[in-house]
């Protein structure tokens, strides 16, 4: 690979989002506010920091606001503008203009594997990032281009892996490893959602993922795995006989928005680092003491 070479970042996003119900009901959990944007935006812009410029999102027939936030919205600029709103404008048009965002439909919820499988014809035969979008690491995009890096080092896909603590390993895919030289790993074994007494390691997948592009003929012939599903960590798991598979460790977990409980921490911490900390934690102060913690 060369340093160019990671041009598209995959952001699958035809999930039903039934963990999050009833707030998913008719709102596609990707469009959840976090602070003051959706859940997705903040994850377009962490390509973009990590360098990306063209970003495919796969949806579903059913989320087509997910298309409505990228859109110029010509009405809304309009009524902005004459009421001298500029910042707000500003804002606005800024989501549309973060980078070439394309859509490509997941008619049926077939798996992650297969809504990545989606994306093949406009990614086209050059290696290209995954972000999942219930995973937010709002990191400036070092994560994923730390990541970049060591796939265009030697030529192979790249799972971001952290240390699971205890029984959280059995919600996630599991990398066990042959190598660790710092923080890479060389990947000897994947499983998806190991039973615990079985799993290979305690480093588990986390939502970032830089592939090569022969991950598409993998997907092409990846049996339907855990769920029924086609599942990106099988096909993968071919590539570990094929060209080799790294692992890059991380310490921060970031934030998975999937879960009220996370989604809700996002929203705290994100906030608290924004330019409104200082009123959100004497605000957070006085809740607390006006319920009695
Ligand atoms: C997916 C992947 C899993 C990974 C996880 C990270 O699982 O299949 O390997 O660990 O994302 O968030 P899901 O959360 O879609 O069940």
């Amino acid at each position: 690979m060369t340093a160019a070479c990671v041009r598209t970042a995959v952001i699958p996003a035809a999930g039903l989002g039934t963990r999050v119900l009833p707030a998913t009901k008719a709102v596609p959990k990707e469009l959840l506010t976090v602070v003051d944007r959706p859940a997705i935006q903040w994850v377009v812009e962490e390509a973009v920091a990590a360098g990306i410029d063209e970003i495919v999102i796969v949806t579903s027939p059913h989320k087509k606001t997910i298309e409505d936030h990228f859109a110029q919205m010509t009405d809304l600029e309009s009524v902005l503008e004459e009421k001298g709103e500029s910042e707000l404008l500003a804002r606005v048009r800024q989501v549309n203009e973060l980078a070439n965002v394309r859509f490509v439909s997941q008619a049926s919820p077939l798996g992650l594997g297969h809504a990545i499988s989606m994306a093949a014809p406009l990614v086209g035969d050059e290696p290209f990032a995954v972000l999942l979008p219930d995973d937010l690491f709002p990191d400036e995009g070092r994560t994923v281009r730390r990541m970049i890096d060591v796939a265009e080092s030697v030529g192979e896909s790249v799972v971001s892996l952290t240390e699971a603590v205890g029984e959280e390993i059995t919600k996630y895919g599991c990398a066990g490893y042959s190598m660790r030289d710092g923080a890479v790993v060389v990947v000897d074994r994947l499983v998806e959602k190991p039973v615990f007494e079985r799993a290979p390691s305690n480093l588990r997948i986390n939502g970032r993922y830089v592939l090569t592009p022969d991950i598409f003929d993998k997907l092409a012939c990846t049996e339907p795995g855990r769920g029924g599903e086609i599942q990106i960590t099988d096909a993968l798991a071919l590539q570990i006989g094929d060209r080799g598979l790294r692992g890059l460790v991380v310490d921060d977990v970031g934030f998975d928005t999937g879960s009220r409980a996370d989604w809700l921490r996002a929203n705290v911490e994100l906030s608290l680092r924004g330019t409104d900390g200082s009123a959100v934690a004497a605000m957070l102060e006085a809740a607390l003491e006006s319920n009695g913690f």
